[in-house]
């Protein structure tokens, strides 16, 4: 249950922090309501970034260390319809667009209890680092995410209030997650 007065992130947000997982860090104190989300965190997020499959970014509180959430980042690529292209204004004959995916998103239960906008605010520190990878190493049209109605029935909501819109090529009718896909171009 959230209470109605929760601050916004944005007010406090210096008293947090973004870095990347590492060794040090006790990862046991993460809670969300969804098992398979702390499980990666525990006991596979190291794994997962010594092998290169996905680097995982922590959200912590400076005064404590608390993880208030994480997301894990990888690179990808989407096929988009011809319709989409046109939104888009991409006008390229290949099969796939540059992308980055957010492949795992979950905030802590006692810090969202706390704020509202963690979630919001994660994806656009995601965007930020597409953003850098676009200036300084190498173009990344689109954020991206598998939005996992399995475990959250209405995250897609979530995802379009942050500006992410279903993709028409990816998806099927029998489905546990929707690929969505976040410009990092804003059309005018
Ligand atoms: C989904 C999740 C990341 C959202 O984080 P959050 O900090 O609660 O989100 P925000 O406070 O930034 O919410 C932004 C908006 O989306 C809405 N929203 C958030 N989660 C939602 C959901 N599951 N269904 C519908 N709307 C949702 C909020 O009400 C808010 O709307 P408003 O701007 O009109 O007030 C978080 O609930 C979570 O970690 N869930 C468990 C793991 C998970 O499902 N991860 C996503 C897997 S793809």
């Amino acid at each position: 249950m959230k209470p109605a007065s929760r601050k916004s992130i944005t007010h406090d947000k210096k008293l947090f922090l973004l870095e990347q997982l590492a060794g040090k860090i006790r990862l046991d104190s993460f809670s969300c309501p969804i098992a398979e989300y702390n499980e990666y965190l525990l006991n596979e997020a190291v794994r997962s970034q010594n092998d290169r499959m996905a680097l995982t970014w922590l959200f912590r509180e400076r005064s404590t260390g608390a993880i208030a959430a994480y997301m894990s980042l990888i690179a990808d690529a989407i096929k988009l319809s011809v319709t989409e292209k046109e939104l888009h204004n991409l006008d390229y004959p290949f099969k796939t667009i540059p992308a980055m995916k957010i492949a795992k998103l979950a905030v802590s239960a006692s810090f969202q209890e706390k704020y509202r906008g963690i979630g919001s605010l994660m994806i656009e520190m995601a965007a930020h680092i597409a953003e850098a990878c676009n200036e300084h190493y190498f173009a990344c049209r689109f954020v991206t995410v598998d939005a996992d109605i399995e475990h959250n029935e209405s995250v897609m909501e979530f995802y379009r209030k942050n500006g992410f819109v279903p993709n028409d090529e990816m998806n099927n009718k029998r489905r546990k997650v929707v690929s969505m896909r976040k410009d990092i171009i804003v059309q005018d």
